[in-house]
């Protein structure tokens, strides 16, 4: 974890900036897989970990915002605890890491909540996503479950975005070090895309490789040859020449920052001409979205400049026709291009999204889309110095898609459908990178994983 100034601070700048009450932070317990005993991996909540740095179970913070304390609650080990998961710090130790006060039973906790509730002081909690943790608020707070998402207190949410979007040096190093370890993941990835190969030995072998950094996934590997399938988590099928294969992973560091890189690669290692037409378009559209990226400009243009590359790349290939920024301003291109061009990135892949997409990506300034393609943009609004963010632009043929558009003979005077038919076999291409946001523009993060045709070619000839 970092300095525990750094939690002293971001929790004092959340209150300056909150009227009065209490913040209850839980953090997260462990989630059982198919018995109690036997549990998923642990993950600590994201805001947590940003408020209090401490990475485990059984613990929740309490910042007071009119008594300016912070208290961390939780339970020192008993004998048992120590037999089966080893010794562990006290809490008042754990608090001190954290800059805070500890207190080492979580019985004080529910002692302080009901007093905090007889005095009828607010009680600001942030949206639960597991359902043990709304359970936890309606025994806390007698709010039942059914409306505890939706009575999460909208000023403390606000205040934590505000927060968290924007990333210190600190911060950047460590998704730094997140890419760091998807470019070597996606480079292996790439030497071992030979026909013959079954995905699951090349998505098992980069699981493993984040493993081996000392953490797991960002969130669960896509790697398929059926990359039209956006977030496809099948690996069974075989590798075979003529198709590309989509890997969209990432890794988390031990702060539990995250990268989500996502290359496209041709099966065998050499492009075909029509995987290279496609290829050029995503990577201009990736490349010009990198140039448009700085404070002020809203993600909502660029993802629109980004979807006008696509459209005119597409018109010139004769897959579309009729002028592209009309096509775009109608949203024709969303038969190729059904995503929004990314997101933002930190402690979640997604981030924030637990807070409400948004709450993250929209503001009073700019509102989510209702068109087809654009209402999946999760980021829209205004950028600013320190944000983190993925651009993440695709092309894909999907079939299903195809056949209802044109069986609807939707946007016919600009999607050329007898040529689309002929790529229903093609599968997909995206290409993202983790981009930061700086005074001047942007800058790419981390190692940067090899993305022209020239630099995947040889990359992959260097199979050993
Ligand atoms: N990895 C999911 C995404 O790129 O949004
Ligand atoms: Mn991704
Ligand atoms: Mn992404």
């Amino acid at each position: 974890m970092f300095e525990s100034s750094v939690y002293t601070k971001r929790r004092k700048e959340l209150t300056g900036n909150l009227s009065s009450g209490i913040v209850l932070l839980p953090g997260n317990e462990d989630s059982s897989m198919n018995y109690k005993a036997n549990t998923y991996h642990f993950r600590q909540d994201s805001s947590f970990l940003y408020f209090f740095g401490l990475d485990r179970q059984g613990l929740a913070g309490v910042i007071d915002i009119d008594e300016n304390r912070s208290i961390l609650f939780g339970n020192d080990a008993g004998i048992d605890d120590i037999i089966w998961e080893g010794p562990r710090p006290t809490i008042v130790a754990l608090g001190e890491k954290a800059g805070a006060e500890g207190s080492g039973s979580l019985n004080e906790l529910d002692d302080f909540i009901e007093q905090a509730i007889v005095k009828g002081r607010k009680i600001h909690y942030l949206p639960p996503y597991r359902t043990e943790k709304i359970l936890r608020i309606e025994k806390w707070t007698g709010i039942h479950h059914n409306k505890v998402i939706g009575q999460a207190s909208k000023e403390l949410i606000r205040e934590v975005v505000r927060l968290r979007s924007v990333k210190s040096p600190g911060e950047i190093a460590e998704i730094e070090k997140a890419v760091d370890i998807a470019y070597e993941m996606h480079t292996v990835a790439m030497k071992m895309a030979m026909p013959g190969v079954y995905e699951r030995e090349i998505a098992g072998l980069i699981e493993g490789l984040a493993l081996a950094h000392g953490n797991p996934v960002s969130f669960p590997v896509i790697l398929s040859i059926n990359g039209q399938t956006l977030h496809n988590h099948y690996h069974g099928n075989i590798l075979k020449d003529g198709r590309m294969m989509v890997t969209d992973a990432g890794s988390e560091t031990d702060m539990h920052y995250a990268s989500d890189i996502t290359r496209s690669v041709p099966v065998g290692g050499t492009f075909n001409s029509r995987q290279k037409d496609i290829y050029e378009i995503v990577l201009a559209a990736l490349q010009s979205s990198a140039e448009s990226i700085r404070p002020g400009v809203t993600y909502k243009e660029v993802h629109l400049e980004s979807a006008g590359v696509i459209c005119r790349g597409l018109t010139e290939m004769g897959l579309m026709k009729g002028d592209p920024q009309e096509a775009v301003r109608n949203g024709a291109h969303a038969l190729f291009f059904p995503h929004g061009l990314g997101h933002m990135l930190g402690l979640d892949a997604h981030d924030m999204e637990d807070l409400g997409e948004d709450m993250v990506g929209y503001d009073d300034e700019v509102q989510r889309s209702g068109q087809f393609g654009l209402a999946f943009l999760r980021l829209g609004r205004r950028l600013q110095k320190g944000f983190v963010l993925t651009s993440e632009p695709g092309i894909y043929f999907i079939p299903a898609l195809i056949d209802k558009w044109r069986s609807e003979k939707k946007f016919n005077e600009f999607i050329n459908y007898e040529k689309v038919e002929s790529f229903k076999d093609f599968g997909g291409i995206r290409i993202e990178d983790d981009i930061l946001v700086t005074e001047a523009g942007c800058r790419v993060l981390g190692k940067p994983v090899p993305k022209t045709i020239a630099e995947i070619e040889d990359t992959m000839k260097q199979r050993s």
